[in-house]
């Protein structure tokens, strides 16, 4: 491990050093960096006495949280909306695109059910049809996904980035392609990707990216953004409309001269009153990333998932379940070892945290993760 990183591993994640456990879970619920939660109790201790916490303090916090959440991924601060989670980002796809009865949206059946209900909502409320894809084993089918896009009612493909269980990732170049070409919205529920491997919003053919912050972000529970691309941040009108949505509720002193003009920028579709030291936390844990690095970050996630990969393919009694290909897969390894349940409870008892799901051993670790650490759960296994 290079010497900035494991510095920055000692002073945020101290933990990770003097303790017995070996974190290898960000795909359930990333650890807050030190400075994350040093922030975080600062703000506490003012909001006890909420005078001292000021709105100048509150607004700047989700300007800079916009700033942020917007470099992560390639985009401008207008485009962002700060959301709770990645369900109120998907939630509002499902109900701010301009779906008619009878129109057709595709999904990949095994999706993460965030990425579901929603539509299965739509369907009753508005008749719109979802349509799931059967995967090929356990793992999306493209193919089937793309041969399903030819039919004049089908408007809108939403898919995670990454699957939740199995790792894989999504080709968004060739189905966000195949969307444009056809007029299709494209709608990506990436909370098990970004930060982990590069997401371009710029280059990439995504129309809605909506992605929680409580996983791979490292940042606190009740944080998250939505991303729009510019013509739809201007085109889509909000669904659920906060007092601050419209451009004249910045002046307090003229609220109830409603005004219902709304702003020019995503900021439409925030719901205000926000948690805002939650994202005084999370604008914390992203400086993280930045200090590092994101080309450093995504670098070191793609080391430490290859060397499980390249384990599970040279043992004979292990499936990978997790494509062995380094585009298809970000942070997420999932391991099926002949008896996956007892291989967990093993990992369990040896500190080694994981997930257990879809039958298999979910390994999700992060850039100031170690080889060693690593190496570590591997011989559990
Ligand atoms: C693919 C995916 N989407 C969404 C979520 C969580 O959604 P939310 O942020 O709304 O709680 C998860 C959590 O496991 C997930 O794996």
């Amino acid at each position: 491990m290079t010497d900035p990183i494991h510095q920055l591993r000692a002073r945020e994640f101290p933990w990770a050093i003097a303790g017995d456990q070996i974190f290898l879970n960000h795909a359930s619920t990333g650890p807050l960096p030190q400075r994350a939660v040093d922030k975080i109790q600062e703000l506490t201790a003012l909001r006890a006495q909420p005078w001292r916490y000021t709105t100048e303090m509150q607004f700047d916090e989700l300007a800079n949280a916009r700033v942020r959440c917007a470099r992560l991924i390639g985009a401008e601060p207008r485009e962002i909306a700060l959301t709770v989670n990645t369900s109120y980002g998907l939630n509002l796809a499902a109900r701010a695109l301009p779906f008619e009865r009878g129109d057709i949206v595709i999904t990949s059946d095994r999706e993460y059910p965030s990425n579901i209900y929603p539509w299965m909502e739509l369907e009753v409320a508005r008749g719109v049809k979802l349509e799931r894809i059967p995967c090929a084993g356990i793992l999306p089918d493209e193919d089937a996904i793309l041969a399903a896009l030819d039919r004049p009612r089908v408007r809108c493909v939403v898919l995670s980035w990454v699957s939740f269980a199995t790792g894989y990732r999504i080709d968004i170049e060739r189905i966000g392609r195949a969307c444009r070409e056809r007029g299709i919205w494209f709608v990506l529920d990436a909370i098990q990707g970004v930060s982990a491997t590069r997401l371009d919003v710029r280059s990439m053919p995504v129309d809605i990216v909506a992605c929680g912050a409580q996983k791979w972000l490292l940042a606190p529970w009740g944080s998250g953004f939505v991303w729009l691309r510019p013509d739809l941040v201007d085109s889509l009108r909000p669904v659920d409309v906060s007092w601050m949505a419209t451009r004249c509720s910045d002046d307090f002193t003229r609220l109830t001269d409603y005004d219902f003009t709304y702003r020019e920028n995503a900021r439409k579709f925030e719901v205000i009153t926000l948690p805002y030291q939650d994202f005084a936390g999370l604008n914390e844990a992203l400086d993280v990333f930045f200090e590092v690095g994101l080309e450093t970050v995504y670098e070191r996630v793609e080391r430490l998932t290859g060397r499980i990969v390249d384990w599970a393919l040279g043992t004979t009694d292990v499936r990978l379940v997790t494509p062995p290909e380094r585009e298809r897969r970000a942070g997420i390894v999932a391991v099926a070892p002949r008896d996956a349940k007892a291989a967990s409870e093993r990992l369990t008892r040896a500190g080694v945290v994981h997930s257990f799901r879809e039958g298999a051993i979910r390994l999700s670790p992060h850039f100031y993760n170690t080889e060693d650490e690593i190496d570590a759960a591997l011989a559990l296994l």
